[in-house]
């Protein structure tokens, strides 16, 4: 088949200091970073609905980009060119792994038999793809909130019907990633919460997500997949209250239906800031409990209230990110996968290339940044010294379990004169920026 991004050659690595915008400035696949490449590091991932089925729309206006395949009437021939357009591109890119949603790379027919056949063609196809490129299925899932079945969500759904519907997806689009050697299956809870009380039943909606999730954990078992489940929290969009607002609340959702050890966390940057936390904080509370899975990197704009999906281009927030994930010994069998989109008016073939280049940049210079800031315990040694209290003395008693109310009590009188030490937040901000702005 021939190329479908002809002016774009395979992007090489140039250095900080090109001004090809065609070129990675810090992105070196095979350089190494403590001992790991950084494609290893990385595990950058292009994510088919956006990179390939973005147009620009938004809810004021139809599409603005004009893709090659457009023209394109018959809509098999259509998703099998857009096939090998991903394939094109994460290879021109360095990138080794992709993602989907079934219903990205085919067509939805009349029937649910016919929706299948479509989908199996692409698969075989993406399943020669993989070999003839050596792009690997990062993970797959289901959508299960575009279509009008789903305007009551899937699994918490109020139509039984459309719970069986939702299985029957999930069941297709497991088997799908089964096929492909996908190392993860991702749930995302597109529609799986509610806008009013007043018509719902919420006990029963967050049982039926629970009962749900454990028939696809059997599934997976049944199939022999060994890859990690994972489900994306996001606190809103498209319903007011999303069931998996948070990794905290995924977390207590998990413990409380017995689901802990069998699913963990991907965690999306713009959805932490719709939950008002730190892309930071999403990781480090999902890292401490094990949870940490793989990452939806983007960014949202703190001035819009809604999921902007940019590409994340923050150096700042790229090595808050990749100073959790260096500390949970990386993502793998998860990545980094793009799920960000061009905006509105970045029209052109060009600008497809130029925004994954600016995201996967940012990551590698965030991944840089922190390794050093690790190896040379600047936070670490402060944390550490900050907390020691509780290595020796009363502290220690406390964290022993050796300590009740009546021997703190006793303590507090005796010690009833609280000396406190400085948290020094502006001078860690500064070495912060100190090795930000440090090149090499
Ligand atoms: C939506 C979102 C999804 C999931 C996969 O906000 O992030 O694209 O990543 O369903
Ligand atoms: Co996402």
């Amino acid at each position: 088949m021939k190329e479908q991004f002809p002016d774009i050659p395979r992007i090489p690595y140039e250095g900080p200091k090109s001004d090809n915008p065609l070129a990675f400035k810090f992105y070196n696949p095979d350089e190494k970073v403590g001992g790991k490449t950084m494609r290893d590091h990385l595990r950058f991932s292009i994510a088919y609905w956006q990179a390939i089925n973005t147009g620009g729309s938004d809810p004021f206006g139809v599409d603005t980009m004009q893709r090659p395949w457009d023209t394109i009437q018959d809509p098999m021939e259509k998703a099998k060119v857009k096939a090998h357009a991903i394939f094109e591109m994460a290879d021109k890119l360095n990138a080794p792994f992709y993602c989907f949603h079934d219903r990205d790379v085919a067509p939805e027919a009349e029937t649910l038999a016919q929706t299948e056949r479509n989908f199996d063609e692409i698969v075989a196809l993406f399943k020669q793809l993989q070999k003839e490129y050596g792009v690997q299925l990062l993970w797959g899932t289901a959508n299960l909130f575009g279509h009008p079945r789903y305007l009551h969500g899937a699994a918490t759904s109020s139509n039984a019907d459309v719970f069986a519907y939702a299985a029957a997806q999930v069941k297709k689009a497991m088997d799908a990633t089964y096929e492909l050697s996908g190392s993860n299956y991702v749930f995302w809870g597109g529609r799986e919460g509610y806008y009013t009380l007043l018509n719902t039943d919420m006990k029963l909606e967050l049982d039926n997500m629970a009962r749900f999730l454990h028939m696809a954990v059997e599934y997976a078992k049944q199939i022999g997949f060994k890859g990690q489940l994972l489900i994306e929290p996001k606190p809103k969009e498209p319903t007011k209250h999303q069931y998996d607002f948070d990794a905290g609340n995924i977390h207590a959702f998990l413990r409380a239906n017995g689901l802990v050890d069998d699913i963990k966390i991907n965690v999306e940057t713009n959805h932490a800031t719709l939950a008002m936390h730190e892309m930071a904080h999403e990781l480090r509370y999902a890292r401490i409990h094990g949870l940490l899975g793989s990452v939806d990197a983007n960014q949202g704009d703190l001035l819009l209230g809604w999921d902007t999906d940019q590409f994340p281009v923050d150096i700042y927030m790229t090595t808050a990110a990749m100073l959790e994930i260096l500390q949970n010994g990386g993502l793998e069998p998860g990545g980094l996968n793009f799920d960000a989109k061009y905006r509105r008016s970045s029209i052109d073939i060009h600008d497809m290339f130029y925004s994954h280049i600016a995201g996967m940049d940012a990551f590698a210079r965030g991944l840089k940044i922190a390794h050093k800031m690790l190896e040379d315990r600047v936070l670490s040694d402060f944390v550490e010294e900050r907390y020691r209290s509780y290595s020796e003395g009363i502290g220690k008693q406390i964290v022993d379990g050796k300590a009740d109310f009546n021997s703190l009590a006793e303590y507090a009188h005796q010690h009833d004169q609280i000396r406190n030490v400085s948290g020094r937040q502006e001078m860690l901000e500064a070495i912060v920026n100190r090795y930000l702005t440090i090149t090499e």
